[in-house]
C-alpha cells in the first residue's frame, strides 16, 4: 500500500444502475446531497438532526431529552441519557410483530447444501428462552456472560438474549485458546458461559466444550455453563455446572419481556489487542451503539426492507458484532451466518453461497479476497451473482489489484465496492464512500461518515495539518454515538489509551493520508499493533507469550509486509544461557515456540517466521530497536539509518545472517 501514488489514482464513476435517479441512495444522488447530510449532521444543529435519526431510526420505551453531553478528555460521553431502549426489542419483536415469517437469519452450515432460515418468529421464541434459562441462573442487568460459540444462529441469539435482559455480553472468538479465553473470563468476571459441544469449520471439527472445559479450570467464578447441542458428539461434562441448551430452554417459558434499560447501560464488552500485553475489555452501550449500527447499515449499505445481508466476518470480532448481529436486525432485513471458510469444499463457495441465498450484499476482508484472486477466476466465472448490489471490504486496508479482481470478477462493474474503515472502539463505520452518492477511489476509504468530523495530526507536535496532500496520525475531532464508553473496569487505561495522546481528540492508532481531492487514504497502525489477515495482534502480548516459554530470554515481535496476509508476525528470540539447547534441531525448537503462541493467544496469532538469535539490537537504555528487525526484514539491510544510539553494533549483522539464512 506504501507505494501507491495517491494523487494519480483516478475516481471510479458509481455503478452504471445508481446514476440518474434509477436507485437513488437514502442520502441523495450525488457528493453535493452527501456533503449537504454531513454539513448538518456535524454543524450547530447536529444535535436536532441526530435527535431526528434517533426517533426514525430505534424505538425508544421512554424518550430522550438530551442528545448528547460530555467529552473526549472528561471520560464522561453519553448520549440520549433520559432515553430507554431496548436493543433486542430494536432487532427482534418489532419486525416479528409486523411479520413473524420473514426471515431474519440465513444459517449456512460448513456442509454445503445444508442451511436453515430462522424467521423473525422463531427467533423471539429462542431469545425469549434463553433469556429466561439466564435469569433462571440468576443473570441480570449488568452481569456479564461470555460466549465462545460457534458460527451458528444460536450464537447470534446468545447476544440479543443478553441484550434483552440488560446482561452484557463478551463474545470471544472461537479461535481463541483456552488461556486466552480464561484471561477474558476473568477479567469481565462472568459466572455463566454458553458454548457448544463442537464446531465445524472447512470440514474440520473444532473441540470448543473441551477447550472451555480448559480454560474453565482457571475460572472459579462460573457456576453455569449452557452447552448448545450442535454435532452431537459426546463432550466432557462437569455435573452440576454444566446444562443442555435444550434441556434448559424447554423449562422455561418462550416469552420473555424485554427489560427497561436506560440508553447509556452496557451492551457488550469486546476484547480487543492493544500495545500492552493486557486485552482490552472495550466496553459500548446500549443507545448510541445501536444507532451507529443501524444507520451506517441503511446509508453505508443502502440496505432495503428485502435485502439478504451477507457478512462474512466471525461473530467474535466487532465485523460480527456491527454488521452480522446489530445492525441488519435493527433495519429488519434478513443476515446470514456462514458457518464455513471461502475454500471449503471449493473456491468457489462465497460465490455458491451468494447465489443459494441470493445474497444482496457481500462484505469481507480484503485478505480472503486476496486469496480467492490467487486461486483463479475459475471458480467465480460460473457464478451468477447477479442479486449483489454492495460489495463491502473491512479490516485492512484494500490494495487495488484486489479492489479491481471485486469489481469485475465479483460486482461484474454492476455493483458497488465500497472501503470502509472501523475499529472496536469506533463501535460502527467511521469513514466510507456512500454507494451511488460518492465516487470512489480503489483502495481509499474516501470520507466521513455522517456526524463524524476527522483531523489528520502532526505525530511530534499535534497540530493539525491542513489542506489536500498531507500524512499525519488520524484522529476524530467530535464524539459520535457509537464511540466506545470504556475499558471494562479500568476507565483510566481508556483515557490512557485515546484520550490522552492528544487532547482533546479520540486517537485512532492509525496514520492515514489525505490527497489532492481530499480522499483519506489508511496507511495503517502508527503502535504497535499488527494487523494479520484483518485480525489485530500486539506484538507485547505475542513476545509475553514467548517469554513464557522456559528457554526464552527475550523476545521481539514485529509485523512484515505479506502478500497474502496484509501483515505477518515475525520474532526474533534469545535464549537463556543455562537453556539446554541443541543448535542442530533449530527446526525442533522453533516449532515449539510457534505451538506456545498458538497455546497462549489461539492459532490466528501464529508467527510465520521465528528468528534464535544471540543477541537483539538495543539502545544504550536497553529499549528493544524494533525498527532495524523490521528494515532487515523489508530488503532495506542497507538503510538502517542512524545506528548511534545503538549499544551493541555487532549485532546488526547477526541480524541480516539470520533473516538471509531463513529467507
Ligand atoms: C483496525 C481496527 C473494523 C473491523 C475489523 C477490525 C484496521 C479496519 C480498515 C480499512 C484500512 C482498516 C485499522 C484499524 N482497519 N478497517 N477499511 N482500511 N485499515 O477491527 O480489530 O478493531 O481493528 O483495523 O488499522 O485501526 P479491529
Amino acid at each position: 500500500m506504501s507505494n501507491v501514488d495517491y494523487d494519480a489514482v483516478a475516481l471510479h464513476p458509481v455503478p452504471p444502475r445508481m446514476i440518474n435517479g434509477t436507485e437513488v441512495p437514502f442520502i441523495g444522488p450525488n457528493l453535493e446531497a452527501y456533503q449537504k447530510a454531513h454539513a448538518e449532521s456535524v454543524g450547530e444543529n447536529a444535535d436536532k438532526w441526530w435527535a431526528k435519526m434517533a426517533r426514525e431510526t430505534l424505538h425508544w420505551d421512554r424518550p430522550f431529552q438530551t442528545v448528547r453531553t460530555g467529552s473526549f478528555e472528561n471520560g464522561d460521553i453519553a448520549w440520549f441519557p433520559e432515553g430507554y431502549v431496548n436493543a433486542c426489542y430494536n432487532c427482534v419483536d418489532r419486525w416479528a410483530f409486523q411479520d413473524p415469517n420473514k426471515t431474519a437469519i440465513i444459517y449456512e452450515a460448513d456442509e454445503p447444501g445444508q442451511h436453515k432460515n430462522i424467521s423473525y418468529g422463531e427467533l423471539l421464541r429462542e431469545v425469549s428462552r434463553l433469556a429466561n434459562v439466564l435469569k433462571s441462573h440468576g443473570i441480570g442487568k449488568g452481569d456479564t456472560v461470555t460466549v465462545y460459540m460457534p458460527m451458528t444462529w444460536q450464537a447470534v441469539a446468545a447476544f440479543l438474549a443478553c441484550a434483552r435482559i440488560g446482561a452484557l455480553h463478551s463474545v470471544v472468538f472461537a479461535g481463541f485458546s483456552s488461556e486466552s479465553l480464561a484471561d477474558r473470563i476473568n477479567d469481565c468476571k462472568s459466572r455463566v458461559v454458553l458454548t457448544a459441544d463442537e464446531g465445524r469449520r472447512g470440514g474440520k471439527i473444532i473441540n470448543i466444550k473441551a477447550l472451555a472445559d480448559k480454560a474453565l479450570e482457571k475460572c472459579p467464578n462460573v457456576e453455569a455453563v449452557i452447552v448448545l447441542q450442535h454435532t452431537g458428539n459426546p463432550v466432557g461434562w462437569v455435573e452440576g455446572r454444566d446444562k443442555w441448551w435444550h434441556e434448559e430452554s424447554a423449562k422455561v417459558p418462550n416469552y420473555c419481556p424485554p427489560a427497561l434499560l436506560n440508553s447509556e447501560d452496557g451492551l457488550f464488552i469486546l476484547y480487543t489487542s492493544g500495545s500492552t500485553g493486557k486485552p482490552k475489555g472495550i466496553m459500548h452501550t446500549i443507545g448510541g451503539y445501536l444507532l451507529g449500527a443501524a444507520m451506517t447499515i441503511k446509508y453505508v449499505f443502502e440496505v432495503h426492507p428485502d435485502d439478504k445481508f451477507g457478512c462474512m466476518a466471525d461473530l467474535g470480532w466487532i465485523t460480527g458484532h456491527t454488521y452480522l448481529v446489530y445492525g441488519p436486525l435493527a433495519n429488519g432485513v434478513a443476515t446470514l451466518v456462514f458457518e464455513s471458510t471461502p475454500v471449503y469444499p471449493t473456491p468457489a463457495r462465497f460465490w455458491e453461497t451468494i447465489d443459494t441465498h441470493k445474497l444482496t450484499h457481500f462484505y469481507t476482508a480484503p485478505t480472503a479476497v486476496r486469496l480467492l484472486r490467487r486461486l483463479g477466476e475459475q471458480h467465480v466465472a460460473k457464478a451468477d451473482l447477479s442479486s449483489l448490489r454492495i460489495i463491502a471490504s473491512v479490516g485492512e486496508p484494500i490494495n487495488p489489484e484486489a479492489w479491481h479482481w471485486l469489481n469485475d470478477h465479483v460486482g461484474r462493474k454492476q455493483a458497488a465496492i465500497v472501503d470502509t474503515f472501523f475499529q472496536t472502539e469506533t463501535g460502527s463505520i467511521v469513514l466510507s464512500p456512500i454507494p451511488g452518492a460518492i465516487e470512489t477511489k480503489p483502495g481509499s476509504a474516501t470520507v466521513p461518515f455522517l456526524g463524524m468530523t476527522y483531523a489528520l495530526l502532526d505525530p511530534t507536535t499535534g497540530k493539525e495539518l491542513e489542506g489536500p496532500g498531507v500524512e499525519g496520525v488520524l484522529v476524530f475531532k467530535n464524539t459520535w454515538p457509537s464511540i466506545a464508553r470504556s475499558v471494562w473496569k479500568d476507565h483510566n487505561r481508556w483515557l490512557d489509551v485515546y484520550m490522552r495522546p492528544y487532547p482533546g481528540y479520540f486517537f485512532t492508532g492509525d496514520g492515514a493520508v489525505r490527497d489532492k481531492d481530499g480522499y483519506i487514504w489508511i496507511k495503517g497502525r502508527v503502535d504497535d499493533v499488527i494487523n494479520v489477515s484483518g485480525h489485530r495482534l500486539s506484538t507485547a502480548e505475542i513476545e509475553s507469550a514467548l517469554i513464557l516459554y522456559p528457554g526464552v530470554a527475550e523476545a521481539a515481535v514485529i509485523g512484515a509486509n505479506d502478500e497474502l496476509t496484509g501483515q505477518a508476525v515475525h520474532a526474533f528470540v534469545t535464549l537463556k544461557a543455562e537453556f539446554n539447547y541443541d543448535p542442530t534441531n533449530e527446526s525442533g525448537l522453533i516449532k515449539e515456540l510457534v505451538l506456545q503462541v498458538r497455546k497462549v493467544i489461539g492459532p490466528f496469532a501464529t508467527p510465520k517466521k521465528i528468528y534464535i538469535v544471540s543477541d537483539l539490537p538495543k539502545t544504550r537504555s536497553g529499549k528493544i530497536m524494533r525498527r532495524i528487525m523490521r528494515k532487515v526484514i523489508a530488503g532495506e539491510g542497507d538503510q538502517l539509518g542512524d545506528l548511534s544510539t545503538l549499544a551493541e553494533p555487532g549485532v546488526v549483522s547477526v541480524i541480516k545472517d539470520k533473516v538471509a539464512a531463513m529467507s
